[in-house]
């Protein structure tokens, strides 16, 4: 029977991992899947998880079962990151530890479906792996441009979108540091999204995996914290993989805000019979070391410090790109006032091959880079690049 399964292609942006282990030319630049890189191209651990997983290895005296929800100390203790001063909204959120971002994003389509929701509006172009949850699930995938041609978010059409979807149908947004194409909404525009929520019948779904690498914490939460002020329920997916650096470590939440408190516990309940019939509990260890940051001051600020030095890092390299402005048929002053990790080149399939064969540039087929991927030692030489590919 097994041998019917047809062959799937593997995924594209995981597949660009093994491509660029595999080249040999020392020069080659990884613009790939999205980690953070240093000056010097590591991806190293945070000093602030070293600490706290030395304190854990020290003092955790169990590893016996937790629950579907996973450790409940770390999703609190990240509240406050997220929702600001009132973390709760008044008893109405609470959360549960998923297996990264991706959990997240998964157990909310999956609660959505559960809840009635048959369709869900999302812009494009996305993190791929959205659409691969949505067509997973089976929930019906409504896409809209997320972007216009001079690098600016599409807000008029997101605001149509919100405002005529019916009862039944989601919005899924970009929290912040919007993947692929860096372009997120200006706080008026998160404003204007807000108060179309609220005169929708639509359920907001906001994915949020890069906070603090935009313009800092609460700037990047500050479309999050607007629309659920405005909104009596929200699905809210997080990723602790990159701004504590702990990717394949798998760190991940969802928060759920429910109309009322009393209304919390069925919707938890469902929550924990699907992350139960999923993967039963969250993976500890990862969750467990941002709870110790995070309960503990100094750790707190070394961790603050280190996400600062990425955010301004990322800035500076954004800054150069935009800086060389025309190149070849580009034009990369766009990148300056985009945020996060990515950002996506208008590329053609034939020019980023090129890149690939001829200067060991590796980049998603879609045109995205990370930013992260560029540093002193190799930013010239991807400009010439560019400029050589594309001129
Ligand atoms: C990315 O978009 O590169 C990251 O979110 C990693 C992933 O899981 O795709």
């Amino acid at each position: 029977m097994l041998d019917r399964l047809k062959p799937q292609s593997p995924d594209a942006l995981l597949a660009l991992i093994k491509l660029y282990a595999a080249d040999e030319r020392a020069d080659k630049i990884d613009l790939g899947v999205g980690v953070y890189r240093t000056n010097e191209g590591d991806t190293p651990v945070f000093a602030a998880i070293k600490a706290a997983e030395a304190r854990l290895v020290a003092e955790q005296d169990s590893k016996s079962y937790l629950g579907p929800e996973g450790d409940l100390g770390f999703v609190h203790a990240l509240m406050p990151y997220v929702f600001g001063d009132d973390p709760t909204m008044g008893g109405r959120i609470e959360g549960m530890q998923t297996p990264g971002g991706t959990g997240a994003v998964r157990l909310a389509v999956a609660v959505a479906k559960q809840a009635g929701v048959t369709a869900i509006h999302m812009g494009t172009p996305s993190w791929p792996n959205h659409a691969q949850i949505l067509s997973d699930v089976v929930i019906d995938f409504k896409p809209f441009d997320h972007a216009n041609d001079d690098g600016t978010a599409n807000i008029d059409t997101v605001l149509q979108v919100i405002r005529a979807a019916s009862e039944g149908e989601a919005v899924l947004l970009h929290g912040c540091c919007h993947n692929p194409t860096g372009i997120d909404y200006t706080d008026d525009q998160w404003d204007a999204i807000a108060a179309a929520f609220a005169d929708s019948a639509a359920l907001p779904i906001l994915d949020i995996a890069y906070q603090g690498l935009g313009h800092g914490l609460d700037e990047d939460a500050y479309g999050i914290r607007k629309v659920l002020a405005a909104v009596p329920e929200a699905l809210v997916a997080y990723s602790c993989d990159k701004n504590f650096g702990m990717y394949r470590d798998r760190v991940g939440a969802l928060y759920v805000m429910a109309r009322d408190a009393d209304g919390l516990p069925a919707i938890l309940s469902n929550l924990n019979a699907l992350a139960r019939a999923s993967w039963s509990m969250p993976p500890d260890h990862g969750g467990a070391a941002v709870r110790v940051i995070l309960n503990d001051a100094d750790m707190t600020a070394q961790w603050l410090e280190e996400l600062a030095t990425m955010r301004a890092r990322m800035r500076r390299v954004r800054d150069r790109l935009a800086e060389a402005g025309d190149v070849g048929s580009l034009d990369l002053r766009p990148l300056g006032h985009q945020n996060g990790l990515f950002s996506v080149l208008p590329l053609s399939k034939d020019q980023i091959q090129q890149l690939r064969d001829d200067h060991a540039i590796y980049m998603a087929g879609s045109g995205r880079i990370n930013i992260a991927g560029l540093h002193q030692g190799n930013i010239d030489k991807f400009i010439s690049a560019l400029a050589e590919v594309t001129g």
